[in-house]
């Protein structure tokens, strides 16, 4: 059997974490990521048959049975996601309507997975009945869109209009917009539940005061998109306090939607 650390998910993932620490989303244990991974690839480096242990997940999401996830762990710094992947990371696989999850490698100091669990898991359930080419779901603390939360209404509307106006391109990246939840208590269910409801019409969903939700197809995409939303709010920051003199104007943001072929969320342009 080949050996677990060549192969592409594993690979992806560790350079995923490196960079998002490296790009200072993820301070200490800050952040988190599960990757959905097909029974065949898991095949291909694991005995899928041999389960390390059961951790319960204290939700359910029939949906998800039998899948297969690769999860950073609880507690664990992205940093070292690198240099100990088999202590930060997990594969599990979720049994008994999603109430169980089976280790199948990894937490191998006798960890779990993040305490966003329900948060991704939902997440998942919401982004697959959407596209079911969902594979990621990452969560993050970008210092700028978090300040945004700060000082700009969270409106969703208004909150992803300013995001529009402060890159031409973001429109293009994310024309559905982002979705806001205003602060919640995370690691819980509760959260997890809102989360999942805003994934259903937004692959972006910011936490206020906390960070962001990114869903998409493979890692490269959804951080992508994270980093563009970031970028954004880093110019917001850059020109919240001065006078505005120029912006991008709903004729330009129809102009773009013509030009790339996309369509901006119903009622966000005027
Ligand atoms: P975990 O260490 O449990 O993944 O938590 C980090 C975090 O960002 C919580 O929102
Ligand atoms: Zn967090």
């Amino acid at each position: 059997m080949k050996s677990i650390l060549e192969a592409p998910f594993l690979v992806e993932m560790i350079r995923t974490t490196t960079n998002m620490y490296n790009h200072g989303w993820d301070e200490r244990n800050g952040g988190n990521i599960s990757l959905l991974l097909e029974p065949e690839e898991v095949a291909e480096y694991l005995d899928i048959r041999h389960v390390i242990r059961t951790i319960p997940t204290g939700f359910t999401a029939p949906e998800l049975e039998g899948r297969y996830f690769l999860v950073t762990g609880t507690g664990k710094y992205f940093k070292n996601v690198e240099v100990a992947p088999d202590v930060n990371l997990g594969i599990v696989r979720l049994v008994d309507s999603g109430r169980q999850a089976e280790l199948l490698w990894g937490y191998s100091d006798g960890g779990q997975f993040t305490s966003e669990f329900p948060a991704h898991m939902m997440s998942h359930v919401a982004r697959l009945a959407v596209d079911p080419a969902n594979h990621v779901v990452m969560h993050c603390h970008p210092a700028n869109l978090l300040a945004m939360t700060y000082i700009h209404d969270l409106d969703e509307r208004a909150f992803t209009r300013t995001l529009w106006q402060m890159c031409t391109e973001c429109i293009v990246v994310f024309p559905e917009g982002v979705n806001v939840l205003p602060w919640m208590l995370c690691g819980t269910n509760e959260i997890g539940e809102a989360t999942a409801e805003k994934m259903k019409t937004a692959r972006l969903v910011v936490w206020a005061q906390h960070g962001i939700y990114g869903a998409g197809k493979d890692l490269d995409e959804t951080f992508g998109l994270i980093e563009t939303a970031e970028k954004a709010a880093e110019i917001y920051l850059k020109i919240a306090h001065l006078p505005l003199v120029n912006t991008i104007s709903d004729e330009a943001m129809h102009l773009l939607e013509k030009r790339f072929g996309i369509k901006a969320r119903e009622g966000y342009l005027d």
